[in-house]
């Protein structure tokens, strides 16, 4: 295998950490650019890994790429909260679209540049209800964070055009894992209550669905995301949906804690039911989700009871 300079961006969040698990695998250079706004650096204690500490509208970000001339760049540093783009659209956009954009124009400075990897996501579909959602199908997000998402995506298309920029932007379905400082999403929420004998909230009447894919799967995708022949736009899915009812009652199963969950009104700006095909990505990579809902799941709860058993090891006083 020939070694090559990989950039994460984001690299200390939640999806960047375990790509970074992956890559630290692999005889190639590591970089990461990361504002440490929600991620964090502490148990990435890897030497091999270079961190630059910047935000990625800046300048400094910018000369760090030229200086180290990347061959690829996997970008996944964003606001990716939608209530915050919602209450806060200037912030979001400036992360996500001007950020973008500078990364975009460093890259395009750096002699044999690869592959720029761009995070999207299944929010570019809003509320579309012909699931499976393909590629094609028509994009109408529901909230600026899906709309930022989906204006990144042209940035990088018209760029290919103008350049021959070469990208590749993937669509994520739902996407959970063990969750450290990153907004939690549905199901570490679920847990996390769970856990502590409290009763998780559901919006609306909990039909609404979800296609869940376990954070391993994505990081295998986005790091075989960089030899795809064609570059545009991918759905990352099990193409599998689950209602949040289900969900509930799986973690309940799991967790062995029955609660009733408090039903609260729907919330603006979520979408109601989703689930991507992911053929396109299949074929073009030969991926395949390896977890199903419910091996997630469990994986899940295997890493939290490590982690569990760990900190209790490492409280153990010993007089
Ligand atoms: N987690 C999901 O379900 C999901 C679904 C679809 C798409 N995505 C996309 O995947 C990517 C990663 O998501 P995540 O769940 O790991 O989020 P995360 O919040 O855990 O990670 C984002 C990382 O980017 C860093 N960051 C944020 N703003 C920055 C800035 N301005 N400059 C430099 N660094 C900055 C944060 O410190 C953090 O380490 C995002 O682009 C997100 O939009 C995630």
């Amino acid at each position: 295998m020939r070694k090559k300079r990989f950039l994460v961006t984001g690299g200390c969040g939640f999806v960047g950490s375990q790509v970074l698990q992956n890559l630290i695998k692999t005889p190639h250079e590591i970089f990461v650019i990361d504002n440490l706004s929600t991620g964090d650096w502490s148990w990435i204690l890897e030497r091999r890994i270079d961190l630059k500490i910047c935000d990625i509208r800046s300048k400094d970000a910018l000369d760090y790429i030229v200086d180290i001339a990347p061959h690829y760049v996997i970008h996944l540093a964003a606001q990716t909260d939608i209530p915050t783009s919602m209450e806060q659209q200037h912030l979001d956009a400036d992360i996500n679209i001007l950020g973008t954009l500078n990364l975009i124009l460093a890259c395009k400075k750096v002699v044999n540049f690869e592959r720029f990897v761009f995070a999207s996501s299944a929010a570019v579909y809003g509320n579309n209800t012909e699931l499976p959602l393909i590629e094609e199908s028509r994009i109408q997000p529901q909230s600026p964070y899906g709309m930022s998402k989906s204006i990144c995506e042209q940035y990088l298309s018209l760029n290919e055009k103008m350049d021959d920029f070469p990208y590749c932007a993937l669509r994520f379905a739902n996407v959970y894992g063990n969750k450290r400082r990153a907004k939690k999403d549905v199901i570490s929420n679920f847990w996390d209550e769970l856990i502590q004998q409290r009763a998780p909230i559901i919006f609306g009447s909990g039909e609404q669905t979800r296609d869940f894919i376990f954070v391993d799967d994505i990081a295998e995708a986005l790091i075989l995301a960089i030899d795809i022949k064609r570059g545009g736009v991918y759905n990352v899915s099990t193409n599998e949906q689950t209602s949040i009812n289900e969900v509930f009652q799986r973690i309940s199963n799991l967790l062995q804690i029955q609660l009733d969950p408090v039903r609260q009104e729907p919330r603006i700006g979520d979408v109601y039911s989703s689930c991507l095909s992911n053929q396109k990505f299949k074929i073009a990579t030969e991926w395949e989700p390896t977890y199903t809902l419910q091996t997630g799941l469990e994986k899940l709860q295997e890493i939290k009871m490590k982690e569990t058993l760990h900190a209790t090891k490492n409280s153990d006083v010993v007089i």
